[in-house]
């Protein structure tokens, strides 16, 4: 393995997995992979449960799909479309870079995520941020969202007419922000963006078409990951196909 790869590695927690078999390697262990090490051992029991499948673009409605940033942004913030809107402190629009090259889409916001209004802030979102880091982006580059704006109760899975209600949103972010690659996170998002039920395991790994346009990837939500570290190797491959998809468009 090259210095490099194993500083991608490293970045994205694989390396300390490693650590305890072969303590000699500390030496090459970033800052991020040592906190990264931290949070996977302190948190490897805490995950959240898996989630099911949905279809975000049956919810599409005309007027939001004719709204721009502002307009957007105060509908969801104003929504209560559906029964998530009763258990949430707030709405968890998305964040980041309005045209951005890369667009990561998860499922709906944690208590973390619920309490502060941003995606992917609690224990999952600093692995996710490791995960970019692994392929030289910065978080602030990319533009974050989520299948559904509000908070699940007790993280439950959210419900098929929770996701329709609530995917003309995402519909609309995706349309404005014309991202050259689309990340989904897990299977939620990856049945949801690609109206599937196929598992996540069966998606990986190649390139698909959100409604058959743009690239789109799929890989293992960052929550799974910290159960699952013997996953991150796949998801390293799955980041590693879509920089190379991102490099390759043009
Ligand atoms: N998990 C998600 O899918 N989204 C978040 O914003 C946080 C955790
Ligand atoms: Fe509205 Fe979506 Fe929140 Fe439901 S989850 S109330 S559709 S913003």
């Amino acid at each position: 393995m090259s210095t490099r790869n194993a500083h991608y590695l490293s970045a994205m927690g694989i390396q300390p997995w490693a650590l305890r078999a072969a303590p000699r390697v500390s030496g090459q262990c970033s800052p991020v992979a040592a906190d990264a090490a931290a949070e996977e051992i302190a948190l490897a029991n805490m995950a959240p449960a898996p989630v099911a499948a949905g279809h975000v673009t049956a919810g599409a409605r005309a007027d939001v799909a004719e709204m721009d940033w502002p307009r957007l942004e105060a509908a969801v913030a104003a929504c209560r479309r559906c029964a998530l809107a009763e258990g949430r402190t707030q709405t968890v629009f998305g964040v980041g870079e309005r045209t951005a090259d890369w667009m990561v889409v998860g499922e709906g916001p944690g208590a973390e995520e619920d309490r502060r209004g941003e995606p992917f802030v609690g224990r999952a979102g600093r692995l996710l941020d490791n995960m970019f880091v692994a392929i030289g982006l910065r978080r602030e580059a990319v533009y974050i969202a989520n299948v559904v704006k509000c908070r699940p109760p007790g993280n439950r899975d959210p419900q098929p007419e929770e996701v329709s209600a609530c995917g003309a949103y995402l519909d609309r972010q995706i349309a404005l922000v014309q991202p050259r690659l689309i990340l989904a996170l897990g299977r939620f998002a990856a049945q949801s963006l690609l109206q599937t039920d196929t598992p996540v395991g069966q998606l990986r790994g190649r390139v698909h078409r959100y409604a058959g346009t743009i690239p789109l990837i799929v890989t293992y939500h960052p929550a799974y990951l910290l159960r699952s570290p013997e996953q991150k190797a796949r998801a390293w491959d799955d980041l590693r196909l879509a920089r190379a998809q991102i490099a390759g468009d043009g």
